[in-house]
This record gives structure tokens, sequence and C-alpha cells, in this order.
């Protein structure tokens, strides 16, 4: 296996050259978990956010799935904290200050800000992509962009 390459530039140029070794790096593995989890890693690797991860939805609920980071909520219902909300609206959720989105989840007291992206397949969302920084103001409609492109990589469901 290779290693990832660590790209440089701006973030633009960080997506646009990470992705397709994401892809890359799936290519031929068909197990779920072990996908989600190389693409935890790479991602916080390149970008070196405080926390990464994937939660799956299972029996109405969303369940930690894999991630990188310090230690997080296990369970989250649907509408609860951003996550929740981005599995109820099917739609990116950008917290620029957690502090300022009521019911927000505080797993870490570290977290500024967040991005949490939907899962889709067949319409349904079937886990959500959760990114957190120590930062204000970190995520963009760029990372939405790229973010969500790289997710649709993930179109199968969950078994
Ligand atoms: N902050 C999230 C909970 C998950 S942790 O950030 C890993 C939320 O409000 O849904």
């Amino acid at each position: 296996m290779e290693e990832l390459i660590r790209i440089t530039g701006s973030k633009e140029a960080q997506y646009k050259a990470l992705i397709p070794q994401i892809k890359a790096l799936i290519d031929g593995e068909v197990d779920l978990i072990a996908n989600l989890a190389n693409t935890a890693a790479a991602l916080k690797q390149q970008f070196e956010w405080w926390w990464v991860g994937f939660y799956i939805v299972k029996n109405d609920e969303l369940v930690l799935g894999p991630f990188q980071g310090p230690i997080a909520c296990t369970r989250i219902k649907k509408g609860r904290g951003v996550c929740g909300k981005c599995w109820q609206d099917a739609a990116t959720v950008i917290v620029p200050d957690v502090d300022q989105f009521e019911g927000h989840i505080a797993c870490s007291s570290q977290s500024k800000s967040e991005i949490v992206i939907p899962l889709i397949k067949d319409g349904i969302v079937w886990g959500v992509l959760d990114i957190d920084s120590v930062d204000f103001n970190s995520f963009d409609d760029l990372d939405k962009l790229y973010l969500e492109e790289l997710v649709s990589i993930f179109q199968m469901t969950f078994n």
C-alpha cells in the first residue's frame, strides 16, 4: 500500500489532490467500515482537524462509526445537535461557532467550529461525516463542495 502524500498549498489544491488519493485508497475494497476508517484517517492526516469521523444510522439513531480524534458521544437522535440536524434535513450543516448553535452536542470543549455532511443513498440518509476544528470559522462552501464530492464515493447502504 502506498503512503498518503501530504499536500501543501491552498485548501482547494489540497482537496483536489487528496480526493483522488482517497479514491485510489478505497478502490477495490468493498468493506464499508474499512473504507470509512481510512477516509477519516486521510482527512485527519491532511488537514489536522481536531476530530474527523462517521456516524451511521442504526435503529433510528446515529451511532458512532470509524473516527480519528478524542473519544466522542456514541449515539445521537434525529434532530439533536449538528449531526442530528444534518440527518433530519439531509443537508450539509456548517457551524462557524458551536456556542451559537442551539443544541450543539459538545463531545469536546476544544471544538469551536464544525461541518457535518450527510451520506445519502436513494434519497435516504444512512450516515454523516462530522468534522470538528479547534478554530472558529474553519469551514465554508469550499469544504462543503469537496466533502460532498468525497462522500459521494460511498454510494452504498450499510448492512
Ligand atoms: N458536535 C456534534 C456531536 C458529535 S461530536 O462533535 C464528535 C453534534 O452537535 O452533533
